[in-house]
């Protein structure tokens, strides 16, 4: 309902409004000292007080020091100040000083009970939205990135403290270790949460569709451009931007993003004007940049540039600690995905996968186990379910050794796995789709190239 706290020298007055406010069912305190204000709403005793409402004219501290020294104290506790009828211009001073609201004496008291009830109302709004928030924010922010290893702890510390900033970060780290992950995470926790987070594969297109996307053309900019189009950079004005794989970024494409950096505008191919934007920049590379720019393929100004704040994520290798909880979490996914119970590991699955050096990463582990889960016949997932090259694998031995990656192809892994939830859902197509996460034409087009028919019925 709310805590308010009456200070006023007056002690009728306060007697008043105690009597007024505690029949409308709040909890109030009255105080004629204003010195003692501040130690009562520290004082662990009193608790949290939701409201002050103070005299202006009080002989030990002018209502409006008490705001401030209030204020300074604790910003978020809601004020009024009572002031005397006809000295408005105090009103107006409280108010730029932050008070809530103002009550002019004398008062109805009907209009003191409803600016009140206005003030908590307003302020019960403010933290719901703020817990909403927060609860967003820890399901979207790094509550994905599963890990609890000393170096993910440090790790999850510091994308907490960087994303508040508005700094450029770069992330490094091994391929398939989290980055867009970490990204997507600074973006959430950022101020820019509720402004867009778009990204783009620097390493996934040819170099004038890169550069197309990115800064976005005229009508008439070249053969095929009949009309206008917006680039990626710009549709993220307000958010942040995000540069994956940018070791693979072509020269001059780093020369008019370094432009776009410096100056914080974009200028679409074909166009004379250049529009502003605002944008956080977040990078990822799983390449030795350093290495890149000595070799003369990036540009070192755009390199420092992106450097300022830079993010390492570990390799999987280097935190074994965080397996057995990254292997639940695919383990339900994957059961879920596929509609079955939730299978259990045996012992000796378990110590496999702690035991192998995981070149690609988290990535990899959770092929692995979607794998797994997949060729599993009971609730068990067995040694055998698992891919011989993680059982057969001895840590040390693969250490550096990057092209160990989870072997059966993915068209395999495809037919196996469609036919599977075809079988699954009695080969009711619809429902299949959704298990699959396809529609429906494509899943008809992946029976006939399979042949899946044929093979359900041999
Ligand atoms: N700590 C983690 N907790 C849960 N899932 C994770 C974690 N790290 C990575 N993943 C998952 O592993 C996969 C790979 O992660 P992500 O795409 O972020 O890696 P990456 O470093 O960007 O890889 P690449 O260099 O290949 O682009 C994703 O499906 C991601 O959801
Ligand atoms: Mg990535």
């Amino acid at each position: 309902m709310g805590k308010i706290l009456i200070v006023d020298d007056e002690h009728s007055m306060c007697q008043f409004m105690e009597i007024m406010l505690a029949k409308e069912g709040y909890n109030v305190v009255s105080e004629p000292s204003a010195n003692k204000v501040l130690k009562l709403l520290d004082s662990p005793e009193s608790g949290e007080f939701d409201l002050v409402i103070a005299d202006l004219m009080m002989p030990e501290m002018s209502g409006i020091d008490l705001l401030e020294r209030t204020k300074k104290a604790k910003p978020d506790l809601d004020f009024i100040i009572m002031t005397a009828f006809g000295s408005i211009e105090s009103a107006v001073e409280a108010l730029k000083k932050g008070a809530t609201e103002y009550i002019t004496k004398p008062f109805q008291v009907d209009e003191v009970k409803h600016t009140i009830k206005k003030c908590l109302e307003k302020r019960r709004v403010i933290h719901e939205n703020r817990e909403l928030r927060k609860k967003l924010s820890e399901s979207g922010g790094l509550a994905k990135f599963i890990g609890s290893s000393s170096k993910v702890v440090e790790l999850k510390r510091m994308v907490e403290r960087i994303a508040v900033t508005d700094s450029t970060v770069l992330i490094k780290g091994e391929s398939g270790c989290g980055k867009e992950l970490i990204a997507k995470a600074i973006h959430d926790l950022s101020p820019r949460a509720d402004r867009p987070f778009v990204s783009i594969n620097c390493g996934a297109l040819p170099e004038t569709l890169l550069e197309s996307e990115l800064f976005g053309y005229k009508k008439g900019a070249f053969t095929g451009a009949n009309k206008d189009k917006t680039g990626l950079i710009q549709t993220a004005d307000q958010g942040s931007f995000f540069l994956d794989e940018l070791g693979n970024m072509p020269l001059s494409i780093q020369a008019k993003l370094l432009r776009v950096i410096e100056q914080m505008e974009v200028t679409p191919l074909g166009d004379t004007k250049r529009a502003p934007v605002n944008v956080r920049l977040i990078a990822a590379t799983n390449a030795d940049l350093e290495s890149v720019v000595e070799s003369g393929d990036f540009r070192a100004d755009l390199f420092y540039r992106l450097n300022v704040l830079p993010i390492l994520i570990p390799p999987l290798r280097e935190r074994a600690e965080d397996i057995p909880a990254l292997v639940s979490h695919f383990v339900k996914r994957s059961c879920e995905k596929l509609g079955c119970g939730i299978k259990r590991l045996s012992e000796s699955v378990l110590t496999a996968l702690m035991e192998y050096n995981w070149p690609g990463n988290v990535r990899e582990l959770e092929n692995a186990i979607e794998q797994a889960t997949l060729l599993s016949t009971g609730d068990l997932i067995n040694k055998n379910d698992l891919s011989n090259c993680i059982v057969k694998s001895d840590r040390k031995e693969v250490t550096g050794s990057q092209d160990s990656v989870l072997t059966p192809p993915l068209n395999v892994m495809e037919e196996a796995y469609i036919l599977y939830v075809l079988n699954q859902t009695d080969w009711n197509k619809t429902k299949a789709a959704k298990v699959l996460g396809i529609d429906a034409s494509t899943l008809y087009r992946k029976i006939d190239r399979y042949k899946l028919k044929e093979k359900a019925q041999r």
